[in-house]
């Protein structure tokens, strides 16, 4: 029996009545809630890879509390570049930490252990893993020998979109060399911070990143510095964790077009239920 989980990411929340880039934060959430409760409600846990907030003010954290708050089951925050450790915290005080105050923490499955990492390096945009989240790191990987799936904000590598490549993880090097030993029991690589779906595998490991709640970058692989960001349409990622295989469903919720017909060509009818 699979393992169901959403990954969400980047929802880049502001306080509450506030937009941005003209689009509301809140309601996006909201929607995506919505749907999350009405299309897959039997989900184990939801984890969110960072950029919880757009400039980590207490208020935006609350608004995202009222939101995950509708869900019936656990959900796990990351942190991003964009975050504000404390203020996370003075919201949701219960929140699973490492002992030294970095959001880094191991949720146990029956089929595999969910490793979370915190990349957040203060008012910087790139990620950092330093010596002690790397020792943590260890430590969780050590302590089992259950399969592990890694979550968090920065990719350590390179993705060619020009605009994001100079703020990946800057340690990448001694991430990978604390990972290498394990590698054969590494799932699936799951971050966020790329406002675009981009997958692949980065040293053999498979990785996913959806886009963001709100707005995405733009499709460009050559200009550094875009004065636009892109309207594209919010994902969430639906990933169904089995024995033998890692499978990722990205579904853009907000999509509205009619449905067509597949026999007659024509918009779809929806069959009315009689007990209606
Ligand atoms: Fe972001
Ligand atoms: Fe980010």
């Amino acid at each position: 029996m699979a393992y169901r989980l959403i990954h969400l990411s980047d929802p880049q929340l502001v306080p509450a009545g506030q937009l941005n880039y003209d689009i509301d934060p809140q309601s996006r959430l909201r929607h995506c809630v919505d749907r999350l409760l009405q299309e897959v409600p039997e989900s184990s846990a939801c984890i969110i890879t960072g950029d919880l907030t757009h400039w980590g003010e207490k208020d935006a954290y609350q608004v995202l509390k009222e939101e995950l708050d509708r869900l019936p089951y656990p959900v796990y925050c990351l942190m991003g570049n964009h975050d504000h450790r404390q203020h996370f915290l003075e919201v949701f005080p219960d929140h699973p930490r490492q002992s030294e105050g970095f959001i880094q923490f191991s949720v146990e499955t029956a089929l595999v252990n969910l490793i979370c990492l915190d990349t957040l390096d203060d008012r910087k945009r790139s990620g950092i893993l330093c010596e002690q989240r790397l020792a943590w790191l260890q430590h969780e990987l050590n302590a089992s020998d259950q399969p592990v799936c890694l979550f968090m904000h920065h990719p350590p590598f390179e993705t060619g979109l020009a605009s994001m490549d100079r703020d990946n993880l800057i340690n990448s090097e001694a991430f990978w060399a604390v990972l290498q030993p394990y590698k054969d029991r590494i799932r699936h690589l799951f971050f966020g911070h790329l406002h675009r779906s981009v997958s692949g595998s980065w040293q053999g490991i498979s990785f996913s990143c959806p886009p963001s709640l709100v707005h995405q970058t733009p499709f460009d692989f050559h200009n550094p510095k875009p004065d636009y960001v892109s309207p594209e349409p919010p994902v969430y990622n639906l990933v169904d964790l089995h024995a033998d295989r890692v499978v990722v469903h990205a579904h853009n919720f907000l999509h509205d077009s009619p449905a067509i017909n597949s026999r007659t060509c024509q918009r779809y009818q929806k069959p009315v239920d009689p007990d209606s």
